[in-house]
C-alpha cells in the first residue's frame, strides 16, 4: 500500500494522463503513465523479491518511479530511472523529492541504449519505453540470478514479438498478467 502522499501523487499524474487522452493530444504531448494497478503490483513484487538494485527504462513524469522508489525504500535498495526527455524527468525528480524518496532514486537523462551499458547487475527492471526497443533494451540489461523484468503494454500493443523474445532466453519463467495494459513478468533464474 502506498502512503497517502504517494497515492495522491499517483492520482494526480493518472488524472492528468486521462484528461490528455480525452483531448486526443499527439503522443509527444501526452504523459503515457503506468496504470495505478500496475504500479501497485510492481511495488509489491519488487518488495517481495527484496530487490535492491532496480531500474526503469522510460521514467517519464514519474508514476512508475514512485512505485519503484518506494519498493527501494522498503528493501534498502536504489532505483535508477532512465528517461530521454528532460522536462519529464525534471517533473519526476521534483515529485520524488517532494515525497522524501530522493535518497532511493538516481535519475539518468539520455537514451537508454547509451545508459544501460553503464549500469551494473540488477534485481528488478521495468521496461516502459518505445515498444520497438523492448527486445534490444532487455538484451542490454545485466541481471542477477532470480532477477525479474516486467514489461508494460503487452496486451494494449500486442507485443507478441517481445514475449517470444524473452521466453526464448535460457532459464526464463515468464507470464503475461492482465493487469493494467498487460505486464509480461519474466524471472531470469540464471541471470544474464
Ligand atoms: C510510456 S512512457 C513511461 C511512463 C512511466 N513509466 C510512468 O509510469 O510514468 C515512455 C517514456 O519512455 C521514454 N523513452 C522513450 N525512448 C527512450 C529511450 N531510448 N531512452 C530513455 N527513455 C526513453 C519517453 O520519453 C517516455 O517518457
Amino acid at each position: 500500500m502506498f502512503s497517502a502522499a504517494q497515492q495522491a501523487a499517483i492520482d494526480r499524474l493518472w488524472n492528468r494522463k486521462r484528461e490528455q487522452d480525452g483531448l486526443k493530444l499527439p503522443q509527444a504531448q501526452r504523459h503515457r503513465n503506468l496504470e495505478p494497478d500496475s504500479a501497485l503490483l510492481l511495488c509489491a513484487l519488487a518488495t517481495a523479491l527484496r530487490a535492491r538494485d532496480l531500474v526503469e527504462i522510460g521514467g517519464s513524469s514519474g508514476l512508475s518511479t514512485i512505485a519503484l522508489a518506494e519498493a527501494a525504500r522498503r528493501t534498502g535498495g536504489r532505483l535508477v530511472s532512465l528517461e530521454i526527455e528532460p522536462a519529464r524527468q525534471e517533473e519526476a525528480r521534483a515529485t520524488i523529492e517532494s515525497l522524501g524518496l530522493a535518497p532511493q532514486a538516481e535519475f539518468m537523462l539520455g537514451d537508454a541504449a547509451r545508459l544501460l551499458p553503464l549500469l551494473g547487475l540488477m534485481d528488478f527492471a521495468l521496461i516502459d519505453c518505445e515498444k520497438d526497443d523492448y527486445a534490444r533494451f532487455l538484451d542490454l540489461l545485466k541481471l542477477r540470478p532470480g532477477a525479474v523484468v516486467a514489461a508494460d503494454n503487452i496486451l494494449s500493443h500486442d507485443l507478441g514479438s517481445y514475449v517470444s523474445h524473452v521466453r526464448a532466453k535460457p532459464g526464463v519463467e515468464s507470464v503475461t498478467l492482465p493487469v493494467g495494459k498487460g505486464l509480461e513478468v519474466s524471472r531470469f533464474t540464471k541471470g544474464t
